[in-house]
């Protein structure tokens, strides 16, 4: 394993948190206590990225896929969600973290939409870690409603058809402003993206990891980091280019 430098730190990572569910049914436990382990080792992770200093970590919390689970257990996990951003606001100030989102936020439910919107505004200055929470996304969504918004600029006369590129689209998508992921993280072993950000993992560097979601924790995202520097990312060059 190669020894972490800071030069080829990762400036993005984005994690599909899985195995919630697993973990819990493993112990014979109910499914919400592995989403409220979970919680840990979201607080454990964006600690060690803020310490690495990773620019920006998204975490897919909510699928629009998601929405199809038990009411019981979508309200639970909303539930986590608002106790978790009104807790960890104190800390994300003390932290300089800025908090974002992307996704359909309108969706979701006014506990959990009024607390994210209120420590997104109170931590918009933040000027360190951008955590950024993917909630009710889905990236299929995301690039459909992004199409809408260019459309709808094209005939309100601000675009033209023929402006748009690469650059111009991203501008439109949900993570307008951040880099694209260079490292995607899954953990639980699944080998699929599950509608995670499809346009913006082009060239991201995968980890899949068989620990569960509860269980992944410093060692284990430092772990992940250590591999992604190992790797060597070609973009379509030689290996002799590179
Ligand atoms: C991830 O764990 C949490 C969410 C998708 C919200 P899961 O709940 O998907 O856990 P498994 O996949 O059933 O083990
Ligand atoms: C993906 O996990 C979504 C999140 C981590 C929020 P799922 O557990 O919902 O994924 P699938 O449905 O098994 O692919
Ligand atoms: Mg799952």
């Amino acid at each position: 394993m190669t020894t972490p430098d800071t030069d080829s730190l990762p400036r993005h990572v984005a994690i599909i948190m899985d195995g919630n569910g697993r973990w819990a049914k493993r112990r014979g436990l109910p499914r919400v206590m592995g989403h409220r382990r979970g919680v840990e080792s979201v607080k454990k992770v964006v600690e060690t990225a803020r310490k690495m200093g990773i620019e920006a970590l998204t975490l897919y919390a909510f699928s629009t896929e998601n929405w199809r689970r038990p009411a019981t257990e979508v309200a639970a996990l909303m539930e986590l969600l608002a106790t978790f951003l009104r807790r960890e606001a104190p800390n994300m100030m003390a932290n300089n973290i800025r908090l974002t989102a992307i996704g359909q936020i309108d969706r979701l439910p006014d506990s959990a939409g009024r607390a994210l919107r209120e420590v997104m505004a109170q931590t918009a200055a933040n000027t360190g870690l951008v955590l950024n929470l993917a909630l009710s996304y889905g990236s299929r969504d995301e690039i459909i409603r992004a199409s809408r918004r260019f459309a709808a600029d094209c005939v309100a006369g601000r675009r033209q058809p023929e402006e748009l590129d690469e650059e111009l689209f991203a501008a439109y998508l949900d993570t307008a402003g951040l880099p694209d992921p260079d490292l995607v993280i899954r953990t639980s072993g699944e080998f699929r993206l599950s509608n995670f950000l499809l346009w913006q993992l082009s060239y991201a560097e995968l980890y899949i990891t068989d620990t569960p979601w509860p269980d992944f924790r410093e060692a284990e995202f430092r772990a992940a980091i250590a591999d992604f520097q190992g790797r060597q990312r070609r973009f379509g060059r030689t290996g002799e280019q590179v």
